[in-house]
């Protein structure tokens, strides 16, 4: 192995500032989809070399930047993007809420396929947007698309927007073409533009692959903009570096009008350079990466199975996040999380934030050293045993 997952980083050190790390004495946080690897070497070269320079004034996008991101694309996910047909946006967050903006109207419904990203519901709600959900069917331990249901939603007039999470974070799914396909066609014939935020799409099963909304038809790639970002990938969340793409001359206008007087599409110093180098020489890093995920939820999945069989792991082929069904456990998933982090200081969320039928599951981010994996998943349990000894007294 050429790069180190096992190691132990700090992230606890004041200067540091880390949201995840913000905890009390002893707690171990597996909650917010941040990373706690070091990044690719390569891209902390990136960062040092710019600051070495000691002037951190205006910075233009580089030439380089829209290149790398449209061979990563090219050679890692058989998609092929135009250049010119990418911009700059600080996160995928302030791009998604800008997009709410300039692509609806106040009172417009804008479509989730629930439960999914939280933040998704705060873009919509913040700007006097509706959010209209379509829960998944859950079934058998699995999720599925309501196509009636996202059919129905859709043609209604007001429904003006869908934002897809691909691959789906809390599930940790990626969707098929086929579903892409019928998701995108319902889309076109009823006027409702898609953003597909695909953050989480470099980190997969080892071997597998997800499939670009844009890819999957004509009318999929004329009718949405991509969210693509360095940021899950290389655990580089703090520098702030992302992209949307929008195929469709006319609503790349709209989006990218929108992006510049929300004024969230320059970059900082160092968010050009990071991407750069992530993208242009950061693949076998990916790979190293993946293995070691896949790994994490290998051993939990064994350790569930054998420790707390009452709780059930959604089968996933990507994202870091584990999304657990605690029905036989308990009513709320909220409560419980809450429990665990009071009784063994162990930090998860409860799946009630993402809507749907959250509030049965709670979502466990792995992304961490193994021991660490394995001193929470004893917690989990350990929070889990007194959980039920209070709800059976
Ligand atoms: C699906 C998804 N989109 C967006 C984000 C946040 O993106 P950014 O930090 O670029 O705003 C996250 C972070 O967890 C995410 O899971």
């Amino acid at each position: 192995m050429k790069y180190d997952f096992d190691k132990k980083v700090d992230r606890t050190e004041k200067y540091v500032d880390s949201l995840k790390w913000d905890i009390k004495p002893g707690e171990l946080p597996m909650w917010v989809a941040d990373m706690d690897f070091e990044t690719f070497p390569e891209v902390s070269e990136a960062i040092q070399n710019r600051a070495s320079h000691k002037t951190y004034g205006y910075t233009i996008e580089p030439e380089e930047w829209a290149e790398a991101y449209v061979n990563w694309w090219k050679n890692h996910h058989d998609f092929q993007m135009k250049k010119t047909r990418l911009i700059f946006a600080t996160g995928a967050v302030p791009a998604i809420s800008s997009m709410v903006r300039s692509l609806t109207n106040v009172a417009e419904n804008v479509l989730l396929m629930t439960p999914v990203y939280n933040i998704f519901y705060n873009s919509i709600l913040n700007n006097g947007r509706k959010v209209l959900e379509s829960p998944m069917i859950y079934e058998n331990g699995t999720y599925h698309v309501d196509f009636s249901d996202l059919k129905r939603k859709m043609e209604d007039p007001q429904t003006t927007l869908m934002i897809l999470c691909n691959p789906h974070n809390p599930i940790g799914h990626i969707w098929e073409e086929e579903d892409l396909f019928k998701i995108g066609e319902l889309a076109w014939e009823n006027g409702v533009v898609v953003i597909s935020d695909e953050l989480h799409c470099d980190l997969v099963n080892p071997g597998e692959s997800y499939t670009p909304f844009a890819s999957v038809s004509e009318h999929a790639r004329m009718n949405s903009v991509t969210c693509l970002s360095p940021s899950k990938t290389f655990n580089i969340a703090g520098i702030q570096t992302s992209a949307v793409y929008a195929e469709n001359r006319f609503i790349h206008h709209k989006v990218w009008r929108g992006l510049n007087t929300d004024e969230v599409a320059e970059g900082n110093a160092f968010a050009y350079q990071a991407a750069i180098s992530a993208f242009q020489n950061g693949w076998d890093w990916v790979e190293q990466l993946r293995e070691y995920l896949y790994e994490n939820r290998q051993f939990v999945s064994a350790y569930l199975r054998e420790n707390i069989p009452e709780v059930h792991l959604i089968p996933a082929n990507a994202t870091y996040l584990l999304w657990v069904d605690i029905s036989k456990v308990a009513e709320d998933g909220r409560e419980l999380a809450k429990f665990i982090r009071k009784e063994t200081g162990l930090w998860v969320t409860g799946g009630d934030v993402y809507g749907g039928n959250g509030n049965k599951f709670l979502r466990i981010n792995i992304a961490t050293a193994r021991c660490n994996v394995v001193d929470g998943m004893n917690r989990l349990k350990d929070g889990i045993r007194k959980y039920q000894e209070k709800v059976n007294h």
